[in-house]
């Protein structure tokens, strides 16, 4: 009997059992009503009284061990199938989730093109690294000229003639080129300056392009277009300003200031106690440029301008620091929400 205590023993602890059936089969076979240790219970009778005490502890350790081992196997083959919903602990905190937030640069360019889509403009795209003759020649830069300067870039020295562009004017042309009047599109793109960064200058920002090519297209739809622009942008008392300015691809030009939507034109920090803002430069497309670009200037006219995304964008959020953009510090990323 002692010996078929401990020969029952290494079999209840080492029976492989791996699946659900198995763990059937052990329990019905070492502890069922009829099973091996029930069994040995019922000859524990027949054990001569002065071993009854030994055996019968014998027998009982036996019994623990098995019903230990069938408690263990079952709660390990739920565990690894249907009843893992029992050990999940759910009072576990949750990795916290980090909900990004679009930046403040594309907050502002999207909502300059829902204006402009709202006034029959589409979208137009062209390449960021750029030959001389869309960034300057094309557009009326006569070689040497000291605009040129003005808008000093990044160039290789191996091929003088690629660059980096300097504004998203090149795009103008490239459409052109590519598409017979009428057209109206706006361009969003990064542009790319040799200026040492501060808080008001960094060596590479982002602008929209503007144009407009038809019959009969005047100064006064160039004035009305960006008025309007102005009072969806920054608010219906919104007034523009045009001031006479030059660029070589514009005749005539005008800078377009706007009513300071701070403090109403009585003077600040933020207009410099002029009570106006620029916010983009602008004219008339130099009919060198239409030309250039295989469109006929008796034909067509049109008006072209150009803005600033940063500086909108520290007008309408007031930041005051352009390095902020390009830090990527999500301290100052996650406070922007879109306003209008
Ligand atoms: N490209 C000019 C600049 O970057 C802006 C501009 C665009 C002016 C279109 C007139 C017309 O300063």
């Amino acid at each position: 009997m002692k010996e078929q205590i401990l020969q029952l023993e290494r079999e209840v602890r080492e029976a492989p059992v791996g699946n659900a059936q198995e763990l059937e089969a052990y329990r019905i076979k070492y502890l069922s009503r009829k099973g091996l240790i029930p069994e040995l219970f019922e000859e524990l009778k027949k054990v001569p009284a002065d071993q009854k005490r030994e055996v019968g502890q014998a027998l009982n350790q036996l019994k623990n061990l098995a019903e230990g081992r069938l408690k263990e196997l079952t709660a390990s083959l739920e565990g690894s199938t249907n009843g893992q919903a029992q050990k999940l602990d759910l009072t576990l905190p949750v990795n916290q989730y980090a909900i990004g937030n679009q930046h403040p640069i594309s907050l502002t360019r999207y909502r300059i093109i829902q204006i402009f889509e709202r006034l029959g403009f589409n979208v137009s795209d062209g390449p960021e690294i750029e030959t001389d003759w869309y960034n300057f020649t094309a557009l009326n830069f006569p070689e040497n000229h000291p605009a040129r300067e003005m808008q000093d870039t990044f160039f290789i020295e191996k091929n003088p003639d690629v660059l980096l562009r300097t504004h998203t004017s090149n795009v103008q042309i490239r459409l052109l080129e590519k598409q017979k009047p009428p057209v109206r599109s706006i361009m969003p793109g990064r542009v790319y300056r040799n200026e040492a960064i501060s808080a008001r200058a960094h060596c590479f920002f982002h602008q929209v392009e503007g144009l407009y090519v038809d019959r009969n297209v005047g100064f006064a739809d160039l004035k009305q277009t960006l008025y309007h622009f102005a009072k969806e942008m920054f608010g219906a008392d919104t007034k523009i300003r045009l001031r006479p300015s030059y660029f070589p691809f514009t005749e005539p030009s005008a800078e377009i200031d706007i009513s300071c939507f701070i403090c109403h034109g009585k003077g600040c920090n933020v207009c410099k106690h002029s009570g106006w803002v620029e916010i983009a430069g602008s004219g008339m497309v130099h009919p060198n440029v239409l030309k250039n670009s295989g469109v006929d200037p008796q034909e067509f006219t049109g008006f072209a301008f150009g803005m600033g995304i940063e500086r909108i964008t520290m007008l309408r959020y007031g930041i005051n620091d352009l390095r902020l953009f390009s830090e990527n510090d999500v301290r100052f990323l996650r406070q922007f929400k879109p306003v209008m």
